[in-house]
This record gives C-alpha cells, sequence and structure tokens, in this order.
C-alpha cells in the first residue's frame, strides 16, 4: 500500500497521486500558494482516489468556496468502495465538517486523531486558535489547544508542522519562551511555512518586538503570493506593527493592498472583516483619523460575507463595524439574535461599541467591562483580542479613568501597557 508523508496508508496505485498528495498536503499545511491546484494535480492523476478529493474539498473550504467544497468532498463519498477505515473516517470528518454539521464534525475529529494520530490534515482543523477547538466557546480553549498539539507531540517526532502548532499554543497560553525556541527549530526546517511565519509573528507580538518582527515579516511577504491562505492576515500584523511605529502612509498602504474588501484580496472573509474592522478600531484608538467611507465598506463586506450570527469572533467585529458605520439596523439585528457557542458575550460587546460609537464612554466600559471575565472565549488570538481589550482601556481613559485604564492594562496584558498606544 503507497503512503502519504506521515506514513498513513492510502488507496491509490498510481505512485504518481501519491507523490502529488504527499505535496499537497505539504501545500496545506504550511499555508502555501496554490493549494486547491496541488489537490488538483492528485485527482487528475487519480481520479478514483477518495483522499485527493476530500482535500481538494478542504482546500475550496479554507478559502469558503462552499459549492466547489461541497462538490469535491460529494465526490469523494462516491469513492469509499475498498478504503481503510482510517481513510472512511478521514471522509466522514471532512464531509461533517464541509456540510456545517459542527458538532458532529468535532466528535468524529476527536475520535479520529484518537485513532489515527498522524492523520495531521484533521488533525489540523483542531490544532489553531482558528479551529474547531478555538471556535468552541468553551472556557479554556486556549489550554485544550495546547494539551490538544502537546498530546500529538511523541506522534510526529520534529515535525515542522505540529512544531509550529504547538509553538502557536504555548505563546497564546504565555509561554512566550519556550514558543520562540520550538518556531525556530520548525520554520529552519521550513522556512516558507506560512503558518510558522504567522506563529513568529504572534511570538514577536507577545515580546514587544515590533521592528524584529516588522522587518522579518515585510523581508517574507516579498515572496508570498495573493492566494497563500495567510495572505490578508499576515498583512494586518504587519499593519499592525506599523500602526504601533506610527507609519500610518506605511499601515494604509498594507490594508488597502492586502486586508481591507476592496483591496481585491481574496483571502478568506473571517480575516478580511475581522482584520479590516480591527486595524481600523484600533487606529481610530491611536488618533488616526479614519475615512467613514472605511467602515461602510467593511459594515457592507460583513452583511455580504456574514448574513446570519453564529461565531461569536466574527459577529463581535461585524458589530463594531456597524457600529461605527451607522448602521444601528444591522447593530441590533447582531445585539437581537447572537447565535453559537459564546452568544452570550456578544451583545454586550456589541452594545460597547454602540456606546463607543455615541461617544458614551460611561456606558461603553460598563458594557465591555460584562464581558471581559472570560473574554477569550470569543475566539482568535490575544493580538486579535486586543481590539477588545484596548477598547476597555481607551474609554476609560475617555472617562477620565486612566489610573484604572493603567491597573487594567498591568493585569490583564502588560503587552499593552508597555508597547501600543491606546
Ligand atoms: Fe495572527
Amino acid at each position: 500500500m503507497l503512503k502519504d508523508r506521515y506514513d498513513n496508508g492510502i488507496t491509490t496505485a498510481s505512485q504518481a497521486a501519491a507523490d502529488a498528495y504527499s505535496a499537497a498536503m505539504d501545500v496545506m499545511l504550511a499555508g502555501q500558494s496554490g493549494m486547491a491546484a496541488a489537490f488538483e494535480r492528485v485527482t487528475q492523476a487519480d481520479p478514483g482516489f477518495a483522499l485527493g478529493w476530500v482535500g481538494l474539498a478542504r482546500a475550496h473550504h479554507f478559502f469558503g468556496q462552499g459549492d466547489e467544497a461541497l462538490a469535491a468532498v460529494t465526490r469523494a463519498g462516491t469513492l469509499t468502495a475498498g478504503v481503510s477505515a482510517r481513510e472512511a473516517s478521514h471522509i466522514n470528518a471532512f464531509t461533517l465538517l464541509i456540510t456545517g454539521q459542527g458538532p458532529a464534525a468535532y466528535a468524529a475529529i476527536r475520535a479520529h486523531v484518537d485513532q489515527w494520530p498522524r492523520d495531521a490534515l484533521v488533525a489540523q482543523t483542531c490544532s489553531s486558535v482558528f479551529g474547531l477547538i478555538g471556535f468552541s466557546g468553551k472556557p479554556g480553549r486556549e489550554a485544550e489547544i495546547l494539551a490538544f498539539n502537546a498530546a500529538l507531540l511523541p506522534h510526529y517526532g520534529d515535525d515542522w508542522w505540529l512544531q509550529s502548532q504547538y509553538a502557536f499554543a504555548l505563546c497564546e497560553t504565555g509561554n512566550v519562551e519556550k514558543a520562540d525556541q520550538v518556531i525556530d527549530r520548525a520554520l529552519a526546517a521550513n522556512p516558507a511555512n506560512a503558518h510558522g511565519v504567522h506563529v513568529r509573528s504572534h511570538i514577536w507580538y507577545e515580546a514587544g518586538a515590533s521592528e524584529a518582527g516588522l522587518s522579518c515579516l515585510s523581508t517574507w511577504l516579498e515572496d508570498y503570493p495573493r492566494d497563500g491562505l495567510m495572505y490578508a492576515h499576515l498583512y494586518w500584523h504587519a499593519a499592525l506593527w506599523y500602526l504601533e511605529q506610527g507609519d500610518t502612509e506605511a499601515m494604509w498602504a498594507r490594508v488597502d493592498a492586502a486586508v481591507s474588501p476592496d483591496s481585491g484580496t481574496i483571502s478568506p472573509a473571517i480575516n478580511v472583516l475581522t482584520d479590516t474592522a480591527s486595524i481600523l478600531h484600533r487606529a481610530t484608538m491611536a488618533g488616526v483619523p479614519v475615512d467613514q467611507a472605511r467602515w461602510q465598506s467593511v459594515s457592507a463586506f460583513a452583511k455580504r460575507a456574514f448574513p446570519a450570527t453564529g461565531n461569536a469572533f466574527v459577529d463581535v467585529h461585524a458589530a463594531l463595524s456597524h457600529a461605527m458605520a451607522g448602521d444601528s439596523e444591522a447593530l441590533e439585528q447582531i445585539i437581537d439574535h447572537p447565535a453559537g457557542p459564546a452568544a452570550d458575550l456578544v451583545p454586550d460587546l456589541a452594545k460597547g461599541f454602540r456606546a463607543i460609537a455615541a461617544r458614551d464612554w460611561a456606558a461603553a466600559s460598563a458594557a465591555l467591562t460584562r464581558a471581559m471575565g472570560d473574554l477569550a472565549r470569543i475566539g482568535g488570538s490575544r493580538a486579535q483580542r486586543d481590539m477588545v481589550e484596548q477598547s476597555l482601556l481607551n474609554t476609560l481613559v475617555h472617562e477620565g479613568r486612566a489610573r484604572e485604564a493603567r491597573d487594567i492594562a498591568a493585569l490583564r496584558r502588560p503587552i499593552l501597557a508597555a508597547h501600543v498606544p491606546t
């Protein structure tokens, strides 16, 4: 039986398909350009190889191309004759995920990874902050992601993919020094790993090393094509550092070229919405003038791309966009109809942004404070949730409660007190 690059047996008689599959796995696990094309090479080499179609489906799923993803995973479901138990479970897990059956997908994936820990494409669905654990809305999600990755370590040796995921989990749970060492090894093994470069950027952020971060990230991005999965988000990281350094011209250049809905980016909609709203708000809080047309653009994009609530991280950024754009109908829709596992946190955060837009600082800080107890439940990374942390600090400063703002920053996010303009 032929094997994939993690020594999992694969049901294809074509060596060309097997080689293409291992190569496509690398493209996916590293967030490189040409993900769907890489899996199309697999299906062309052996149209009867089910996992090639699953990989193609997952590639489309990453970019929000629902119809293409559904067609490919449906095709995989017709090719199950003679597949191994692992492959049947792999097909089932991604079918559940791509058809929107989140809880069933999560249960199937956790059971699958317990039995076949080296099935990296399945494990990847839970390994980082934008995964099934990350968006579970559960208390302790950061520690759970760390535990998930740590449990895989004995099965992967020095593998660059798992090491980069493990480093991110370490970073997000405050173990920045160890994360720094682990990501160095992972990037040495695969310098083209966009996820690794992303993790590296978070570690620099948490360490307050904005100059080193910006320099290295900017150099790396020179060779990263627009269809790379992390394109918009990595440019957001760069834009954030330019804001921190006061270079707003460079910040806007990145936002307009790679992040905003008007940039022509093909990055996932979740990045386009959340990163654009975040940088506009963080710029505003830093005293940078933000054209109202920018807010209207991202608010309109939020309504198009996410017509229904369900993911708190998305909904909070949509609410911020609607509040700042003055679209009270869309904002109240989110406040009145929150959904998903962290739905209980969304109305207070949305009301906080509504009050900020009205410059009612006391109401804003009261509403935001109600949601801060376990803010991590909304999902995303610590760097991303700093948008909310900063919003509270900013409203307190406006209220004349600067001393409290300093104390809260020191207690919750010392990095904001030390390095970020509020
Ligand atoms: Fe990030």
